[in-house]
C-alpha cells in the first residue's frame, strides 16, 4: 500500500513538474511569496470507516423516515438535514480513496466515480427534501441511495448484506 501511494505521489509530482516546465511567464510575480504548493491530500481514514461510520451510519436517518409512523419534529428534521448533508460529501470522500490496502485501487476501476456521485446527488436530494419537510421526497431519496450502495457493493465487494435487499426491493415494489 505504501508502495502504490508512494508512486502515486510520484506522478502526481512529475505531472505538476511537466506543467511547470514551459519557459518562465513574462510578467514577473511581484511580492509573491514561496511559489505555492500543489494541493495535496492524504488520506487519515480506510474507506471502510467512512463506510460504516459515516455512509452506514447517516443513511439509516432517510431510511428510517418512511417507519416513524408521524411526521418528523423539527429537531427531527434537522437531524434528516444534517445527515442527508453528510452523505452529500461522503459520495465525494468516497472518491478520493482511504488508508485501506486496496483503496487507491478502487478510485480508479470503471463505475467507482460514478456510484460515488450517485451516493452524493442522492445525498442532495435528501437535503433538498428535508429543507421542504417532504418525507415522500426523503423516501425518493432514500431508494436513490440504497441503488448506489447496491450497485457499488455488487460490483466491487459482493456482499449485500441482507437489510439493502429489503430496502432494495421495498423501493422497486412501489
Ligand atoms: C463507490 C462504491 C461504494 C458505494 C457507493 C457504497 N459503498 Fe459501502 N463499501 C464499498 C467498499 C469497496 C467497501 C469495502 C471496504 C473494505 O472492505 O475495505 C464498503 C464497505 C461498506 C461497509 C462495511 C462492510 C463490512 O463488512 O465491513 C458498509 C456498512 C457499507 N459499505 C455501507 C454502505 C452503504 C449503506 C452505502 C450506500 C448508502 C454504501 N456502502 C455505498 C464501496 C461502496
Amino acid at each position: 500500500m505504501r508502495i502504490s501511494m508512494l508512486a502515486w505521489g510520484l506522478a502526481l509530482a512529475v505531472s505538476t513538474l511537466a506543467c511547470t516546465a514551459p519557459p518562465a511567464p513574462v510578467e514577473p510575480e511581484p511580492a509573491a511569496g514561496p511559489a505555492a504548493a500543489a494541493p495535496t491530500y492524504s488520506p487519515v481514514l480506510s474507506l471502510n470507516e467512512v463506510m460504516v461510520y459515516i455512509i452506514n451510519h447517516y443513511s439509516h436517518f432517510l431510511w428510517d423516515v418512511d417507519e416513524m409512523g408521524a411526521p418528523p419534529s423539527d429537531a427531527q428534521w434537522d437531524e434528516i438535514e444534517h445527515a442527508a448533508y453528510l452523505l452529500a460529501a461522503g459520495g465525494h470522500l468516497t472518491m478520493m480513496g482511504g488508508t485501506g490496502e486496496r483503496d487507491m485501487q478502487w478510485l480508479n476501476e470503471t463505475n467507482w466515480q460514478k456510484y460515488s456521485q450517485d451516493m452524493a446527488n442522492a445525498g442532495l436530494a435528501g437535503v433538498r427534501a428535508a429543507q421542504s419537510k417532504n418525507t415522500a421526497a426523503v423516501a425518493r431519496a432514500g431508494n436513490l441511495l440504497v441503488l448506489s450502495c447496491i450497485e457499488c457493493h455488487r460490483e466491487y465487494k459482493l456482499e449485500v448484506p441482507d437489510i439493502w435487499a429489503e430496502e432494495y426491493e421495498q423501493s422497486s415494489g412501489n
